[in-house]
């Protein structure tokens, strides 16, 4: 563990120079250099909170248990903020281990706890449950692996939904193109949310897109770049997907947001489990998570 208090981080490197970076607060991945190294994938605001008065703008923030804003009344996590309390919470560092594979390379493994007993008092009155969630995170050469362990450790049953809000960094948001949603429904934020079925195989982004798709069959989302393969997301047990991206009004609204044209430079794909709900009774446990790889 690097630095003391809300502003602590936990980091990793491969011995070929790979890294990954994990702020405690929020369990926030605010950094992940592959290629050597020599290659940052994750877009991080410049004026993100990396002190734990808020949640970071960029990274890899954890989105449990209501995604957006919850439900206006008649659910258990309508008292909950925006995307729920885990990006804001202090999270329990659990662990390092390490393999070497002949195979596969070198990997470094992170693990991170948040139990009810972790969080703040408002969050445990806002939704009384007891669970556990323990937040792994691989490095390997050109991949990051992130996966969620959710545990219902309590009497009753209780109901979440769970993301992972990646920001991608990206050259130039001019040239992406996102593939692997051709056929999916999904709903747009931006329009009303209203329902629409993806008819493109490539998704480009010329304006604000704020979309949840849902009930994905395709295992990959890919993003290009000028053509060429930048990265994969592939979805493990996680079956929605938001693609967002603010473009200018909206990065102008949102205060740490900067450079004010830093949205040209990220896209967020965000896998999840946000349809719905998942439920889980006494002593059940839901896994579901994601593997980036960087194809630079
Ligand atoms: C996305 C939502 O997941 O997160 C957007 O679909 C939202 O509607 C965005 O604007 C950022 O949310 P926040 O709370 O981090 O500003």
């Amino acid at each position: 563990i690097v630095g003391e208090g809300a502003s602590a981080k936990v980091t990793a490197t491969l011995p070929s120079g790979e890294s990954v970076e994990v702020l405690l607060y929020g369990a926030t991945v605010t950094s992940w250099k592959s290629n050597g190294g020599k290659t940052e994938n994750l877009f991080l605001s410049e004026a993100a909170a990396v002190d734990g008065s808020k949640a970071v703008r960029g990274g890899i923030p954890v989105v449990f248990p209501v995604f957006g804003p919850p439900p206006k009344s008649g659910h258990a996590t309508s008292a909950l903020p925006q995307h729920g309390f885990a990006r804001t919470s202090r999270w329990e560092y659990l662990g390092k281990s390490s393999s070497e594979d002949a195979l596969d390379g070198n990997s470094v493994k992170l693990d991170f706890g948040l139990y009810t007993s972790g969080l703040s008092e408002d969050a445990r009155k806002a939704w009384p449950f007891d669970f556990g969630l323990v937040y792994s995170i691989t490095l390997a050469k050109d991949s990051l692996q992130t996966v969620i362990n959710v545990r219902n450790e309590g009497e009753n049953s209780f109901e979440f939904q769970f993301l992972l809000h990646t920001y991608l960094k990206v050259q130039d948001i001019s040239k992406v193109a996102v593939n692997g949603l051709l056929g999916v429904q999904y709903v747009d934020k931006v329009l009303n949310a209203s329902t629409h079925t993806e008819s493109n195989s490539s998704v480009t982004i010329s304006g604000e897109v704020d979309r949840v798709y849902s009930s994905i069959p395709q295992d990959t989302t890919s993003v290009l770049e000028d053509g060429k393969p930048r990265y994969d997301v592939v979805r493990d047990n996680l079956q929605d997907t938001v693609v967002w991206n603010p473009w200018i009004e909206k990065a102008n609204s949102i205060g740490d947001f900067q450079p004010k044209d830093g949205y040209k430079n990220m896209v967020c794909i965000e896998v999840g489990a946000v349809n719905g709900w998942q439920k889980l009774e006494k002593g059940e446990v839901f896994e579901g998570g994601q593997v980036i790889k960087s194809l630079l």
